[in-house]
């Protein structure tokens, strides 16, 4: 399979191709520079839709994952979603099938994939009121001021909004229970006061959110 090709030769060609990388702020910088026209930004995200055909396979097409333990990449902030490459890309996020992955990507089709997948539209869920209900205080008081009042967070802080209730539910229990999958002290402490039935509430609400 051509995928499989590739995949192979990303391994293997991973030591070249960082050495032969941007450095990190041209990654950054480049994003500003296609956003900064119309023209160029159609243009590369038409090229990062391309770039993403095997990320289809998980992330769904336009970035609605089907599958609930996999993130829809939907709506999320390209600089975010940019950042995260290079989290797996250097070891500093784990998982064992995107760190491999990763490699693969050039610099230039990880900026265009960021943004491609940052103009797509998630769909939110349902879920049931009671548990949305008390999911909004949770979030209203431990969440809302980074990720914002819409969850659709920043540069630097991920959308939540829309976001599958299961990847979320297992995303804040790792942070809280620090597994080491990812390290992030803002998150670490924003999460501890969680329990369980908390956790399920706030994924609940952020599901329902557009
Ligand atoms: C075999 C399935 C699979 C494929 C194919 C795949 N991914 Fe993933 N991806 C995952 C899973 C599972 C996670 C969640 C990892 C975790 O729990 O931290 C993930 C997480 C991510 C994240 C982090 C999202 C977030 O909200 O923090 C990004 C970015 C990402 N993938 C990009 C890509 C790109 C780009 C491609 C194509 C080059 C791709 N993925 C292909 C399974 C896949
Ligand atoms: C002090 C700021 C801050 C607060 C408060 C905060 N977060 Fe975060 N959150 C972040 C940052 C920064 C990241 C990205 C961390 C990383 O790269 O691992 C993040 C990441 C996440 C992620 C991973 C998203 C993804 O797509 O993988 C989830 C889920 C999340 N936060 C949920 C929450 C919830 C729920 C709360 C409230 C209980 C909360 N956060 C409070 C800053 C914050």
């Amino acid at each position: 399979m051509k995928s499989d090709v590739r995949y192979l030769l990303g391994v293997l060609l991973a030591g070249l191709s960082v050495a032969v990388a941007l450095p990190v702020h041209g990654a950054d910088a480049r994003l500003q520079a296609i956003r900064s026209t119309p023209e160029s930004l159609r243009a590369n995200v038409q090229a990062g839709k391309k770039a993403s055909f095997f990320c289809v396979n998980c992330h769904g097409d336009s970035g609605v994952s089907k599958l609930p333990e996999v993130p829809n990449l939907a709506g999320q902030n390209a600089d975010y979603v940019l950042e995260q490459t290079r989290k797996f890309g250097d070891g500093r996020r784990k998982d064992a099938f995107m760190q491999g992955l990763i490699k693969v990507l050039t610099e230039e089709e990880k900026v265009q994939i960021s943004l491609f997948y940052a103009e797509q539209k998630v769909t939110p869920g349902a879920q049931e009121a009671s548990l949305v209900a008390s999911g909004k205080q949770v979030y209203l008081k431990l969440c809302n001021r980074c990720h914002g009042p819409a969850a659709h967070g920043s540069e630097v802080i991920p959308r939540l909004a829309g976001q599958h209730p299961e990847y979320l539910i297992e995303s804040v229990t790792r942070y809280r229970d620090k597994t080491g999958q990812r390290v992030d002290p803002l998150m670490f402490s924003a999460v501890a006061p969680l329990n369980n039935a908390q956790i399920k509430a706030v994924a609940a609400y952020l599901n329902t959110l557009p």
